[in-house]
């Protein structure tokens, strides 16, 4: 059986992945994996059963019994549902990142959601977004491309994220917290933050939007998938 092509776009948060594979999707018609999501419904879930995030065996649970959807209910809207409720907003937090990135250093959640991953590859294909796609879940993607920014330029993003939602958050704190995290992902023992040795890095401190994606259309084009 041939198996649906798959485009992976890993790198750490505030680096535009949502962005480019939104967009991606849109334009060649193809599904979308958040594999963030995952992790976060699984931190807010752990939370709501009031599961420790260093209880290991419980999280596998927790991620084994997850019931989320991911419901595209208009063109590029999506609602996530989790357990019976809404957590569309919830699950974008910084607190709720910040646990996932907890939960996503033990090897049984990971494990626990490979399959779930698997499954989202269906013709006409997939862009993943996330942080192991090229490494680990889709070591054999047609094409990798690895997104990263300076800590600042990431916190200025979400900073400008949040003031668009009327929220006023801390510059400083931000850049902490992203590079607290960073250094949690970067450094787990399993499916650590890394490039793929076949991906494509693209800096994008000192690109817009439509620069990156000019970059992407011409690694798209250059491996036949448009
Ligand atoms: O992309 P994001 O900010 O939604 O991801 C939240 C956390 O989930 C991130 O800090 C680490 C974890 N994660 C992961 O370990 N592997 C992935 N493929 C995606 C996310």
């Amino acid at each position: 059986m041939s198996m649906a092509p798959v485009i992976a776009i890993d790198g750490p948060s505030g680096v535009g992945k949502g962005t480019v594979t939104q967009a991606l999707a849109r334009e060649l018609g193809w599904h979308r994996l958040d594999s963030g999501a995952l992790y976060r419904a699984v931190a807010l879930a752990a939370v709501s059963r009031n599961v420790a995030l260093d209880d290991e065996q419980a999280l596998v649970d927790v991620a084994a019994t997850l019931d989320v959807v991911f419901d595209e209910h208009e063109a590029g809207r999506e609602r996530i549902v989790l357990d019976g409720e809404e957590v569309t907003t919830r699950i974008r937090q910084e607190r709720t990142g910040d646990a996932a990135s907890k939960v996503a250093v033990w090897p049984g959640v990971r494990r626990a959601l490979v399959e779930r991953q698997h499954e989202f590859r269906q013709p006409p294909g997939l862009i993943a977004d996330g942080r192991d796609m090229g490494t680990v879940i889709f070591p054999d993607a047609n094409l990798k491309i690895f997104l990263t920014a300076s800590p600042d330029a990431r916190a200025q993003r979400r900073h400008g994220q949040l003031a668009e939602q009327g929220r006023h958050a801390i510059l400083a704190d931000l850049c902490l917290e992203i590079e607290g995290r960073d250094r949690r992902d970067q450094t787990r023992a399993v499916a650590p933050l890394v490039p793929a040795e076949d991906a494509v890095t693209i800096d994008t401190t000192q690109l817009s939007p439509d620069a990156v994606m000019a970059e992407v259309h011409g690694l798209l084009k250059a491996r036949g998938l448009r």
